[in-house]
């Protein structure tokens, strides 16, 4: 056994090697590391306005989607899509958790109470890749004008997560 820590949501990750991506908010295996090589003042960054601006956008964005994904995994005539939705809500749950601490604000009160879904799987699913190809192309953009290593990291980082989502959402429609 071996302790690993991911460098994106700081969580600890215990197993014979590195997973190919962080159970606990999707980043890639580069982005585990040993426990002694994660620095534990890695989200003490100085913000510019905009890059505050931008933070604020993303906490409201992944809390919305992570309460999207809560509302489609309390459904009950698909078991296999709902669980799939329920950790796909609690890795957007991490990057907002993620967001709060760089942006040195409390978590959403409702973070974790179901929002609204569409009715059908069919709906959902495409609401979530429109949700995800936007998640993916917004954190692109705040990474072109990041002014430090760790919010660019950080933005490169969680735009790929999100474009991982979008193959999630054709893989679901298999199992409609
Ligand atoms: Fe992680
Ligand atoms: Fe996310």
């Amino acid at each position: 056994m071996k302790m690993y820590r991911c460098r994106i949501c700081g969580e600890t990750y215990l197993g014979a090697e590195a997973p190919s991506h962080c159970p606990f908010c999707g980043a890639h295996r580069d982005l585990i590391v040993d426990t002694a090589d994660f620095p534990e003042d890695i989200n003490v960054v100085q913000l510019t306005e905009i890059e505050r601006a931008d933070l604020d956008t993303a906490v409201e964005l992944e809390r919305s989607n992570a309460r999207f994904y809560l509302a489609m995994a309390r459904r009950d005539d698909n078991r296999k899509l709902a669980n799939a939705y329920k950790r796909l809500a609690a890795v957007e749950t991490e990057h907002c958790s993620l967001f709060c601490k760089l942006s040195k604000q409390p978590k959403p009160a409702d973070l974790r109470e179901p929002g609204d879904e569409l009715g059908s799987w069919d709906a959902d699913i495409d609401e979530s890749a429109r949700r995800e190809h936007r998640a993916s192309d917004l954190y692109a953009e705040f990474a072109q004008r990041a002014t430090s290593p760790r919010l660019l990291e950080v933005w490169t980082a969680v735009s790929a997560i999100e474009a991982d989502h979008i193959e999630l959402d054709a893989l679901a429609k298999r199992y409609i």
